[in-house]
């Protein structure tokens, strides 16, 4: 294993799209920003200096942080921000761990323009479950605010309404041709007649689940979120902020060119930017006077079109890559998840858009969890977060609004030292039945189950799948329905899990998971590095 040192700059850098100008936070002048590349077990060094009028932090989305939580980076869970000028050096492995990752800002709506690639080769010597690719290529999708996305974010601080959706997706930071402002194509993925290419998509945007097609083409998909799944052949990907997922592509199509497009995905439309982004494929010595084949994308409302996705994931469970599911449960936990409305004297409304998990919105605390778990220090958080609804009611049905009227807290789940557990994220539909992509940090999970309305906690658990569930770390709620998963408490720390829809998250909706050391030698949190910021 090697020690890659990588030094990220935190610069204010000029983009034009739609045909407007902006200044924007970014790495390295980049957007979307620099891959990250390393090699199964490898220790990485990322530097990032803060040269800009924002505080940041980096979140290594996916990246276990196996007793590192200091390097997690999700702002006030793991550490203070980089505050302008400052600079901190994030360092962790990538044990047992390879595939596509992304890493992006977080703090506020910064990971707007702040994310890039993490690629994890495997081992040397050690090939891939599938037949080796001729080539590798990364496809980071986004979305696009001709506003400053802070602007954006305070729309709801300051009214309690929803805020603008965006004005473009991108596809490797292009919309594609916009009528009225360009004809400009952006992105061109060339390829060669018969070659096979692995593509590492990544949703990188912030409020947006997406479709995504090639026209005539065929994907096999082999794995997400940087575990192997058994491959199975598509041709629509479905994939929600945070997640990734790797899909051979075999150029085996008469020599051409073929759109390349992206659509979202909103089972009830509450507000949606429906702007399709694309870029071509185009075939080598394909001379640019052949017209491009179109496609066809899935209504925003597809709901079937993501379940048979989601249903299609299996992990290996291989010899080599065994799915090592959790059968005897620890902490059987409830999480009931969504959107509301609460009454809100300030507001000019009356009332304010809030979201949550068992009826607490989250509170940012303003020291970060870790520290004040790891110094004792007392006041920060509670422990007392609900793994239960205190209130059982008909989480998919009707409901009057009173009935999730949420309350303020910065509370937190403890778990001892590699406990088993089980959440079934479950969703109301109080404002609309919606999906919800649940992150969790510092670990994988298993998804055992999933199904439509409340779950059943008798006959549910009987359909489970504990042979070969799909092992990744960022789960779908499927619409007005619910979704089982289980882990291992076996990384001491504390860990976050949110919605990766940024506009839920700011609602509210997250938590954390606070995981006691353990008494082995190699069980407890390392002390935090010399360098960390301070609040
Ligand atoms: Cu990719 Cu807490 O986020």
């Amino acid at each position: 294993p090697k020690v890659r040192h990588y030094k990220f700059n935190v610069v204010m850098k000029n983009f034009t799209r739609l045909c407007e100008s902006k200044a924007m936070v970014t790495i390295d002048g980049k957007f979307p920003g620099p891959t990250l590349y390393a090699r199964e077990d490898d220790t990485v060094h990322v530097r990032v200096l803060n040269n800009v009028p924002y505080n940041i932090t980096i979140h290594w989305h996916g990246i276990r942080q196996l007793r590192t939580g200091w390097s997690d980076g999700p702002a006030y869970i793991t550490q203070c921000p980089i505050q302008t000028g400052e600079s901190y050096i994030y360092t962790f492995n990538v044990t047992g761990q390879r595939g596509t990752l992304l890493w992006h800002a977080h703090i506020t709506w910064l990971r707007a323009t702040v994310h890039g690639a993490i690629v994890i080769l495997p081992k040397h010597g050690v090939p891939y479950p599938f037949p080796k690719p001729d080539h590798e290529k990364i496809i980071v999708l986004g979305e696009w605010w001709k506003s400053d996305v802070d602007a954006v974010m305070n729309q709801w601080v300051q009214t309690g309404l929803p805020p603008n959706v965006s004005d473009a997706h991108t596809i490797n930071g292009y919309p594609g041709p916009v009528p009225n402002c360009t004809a400009s194509i952006g992105y061109t993925l060339h390829v060669e007649p018969g070659k096979t290419y692995l593509l590492r998509i990544i949703n990188a945007a912030l409020n947006e689940e997406l479709f995504f097609k090639i026209a005539k083409h065929w994907f096999t998909v082999v794995e997400v979120d940087a575990c192997y799944v058994k491959p199975f052949k598509t041709d629509t990907i479905y994939i929600a902020p945070g997640q990734t997922t790797n899909a051979l592509l075999t150029a085996d199509q008469e020599p051409g060119k073929y759109l390349m497009a992206i659509s979202p995905f909103m089972d009830t439309i509450v507000a949606i930017d429906n702007q399709t982004a694309t870029s071509t494929v185009q075939y080598k010595a394909t001379d640019d006077y052949i017209s491009t084949t179109l496609t066809t994308l899935p209504a925003t409302n597809a709901t079937p079109v993501t379940n048979s996705f989601i249903e299609s994931l299996r992990s290996l469970n291989s010899a080599k890559y065994p799915a090592l599911v959790p059968l005897k449960i620890d902490h059987s936990l409830l999480f009931v998840a969504g959107v509301g409305v609460n009454n809100c004297s300030s507001c000019a409304s009356g009332s304010r858009v809030v979201a949550g998990i068992n009826n607490v919105t989250f509170v940012m605390p303003d020291t970060a969890l870790l520290q004040a778990h790891y110094y004792n220090i007392s006041g920060v958080f509670t422990t007392d977060f609900p793994g239960n609804p205190v209130t059982p009611y008909n989480y998919t049905g009707n409901n009057s609004l009173t009935i999730i009227q949420t309350t303020n807290g910065t509370k937190v789940y403890p778990l001892a030292y590699n406990s088993t557990v089980q959440v079934v994220m479950q969703g109301n539909a109080i404002i609309a039945p919606e999906s919800h992509p649940i992150h969790l940090h510092g670990f994988n999970f298993f998804v055992v189950g999933k199904g439509i309305g409340n779950f059943d906690p008798v006959n549910d658990p009987k359909k489970f799948n504990l042979v070969d569930p799909v092992e990744r770390n960022t789960l779908n709620i499927p619409t007005a329905g619910w979704t089982a998963i289980r882990f291992r408490a076996d990384n001491p720390g504390v860990w976050f899990l949110h919605c990766h829809l940024e506009v839920h998250t700011t609602w509210g909706l997250k938590m954390a998971f606070l995981v006691e050391n353990g008494k082995g030698p190699n069980e407890s949190i390392i002390p935090p590095p010399k360098d960390l910021p301070t609040c």
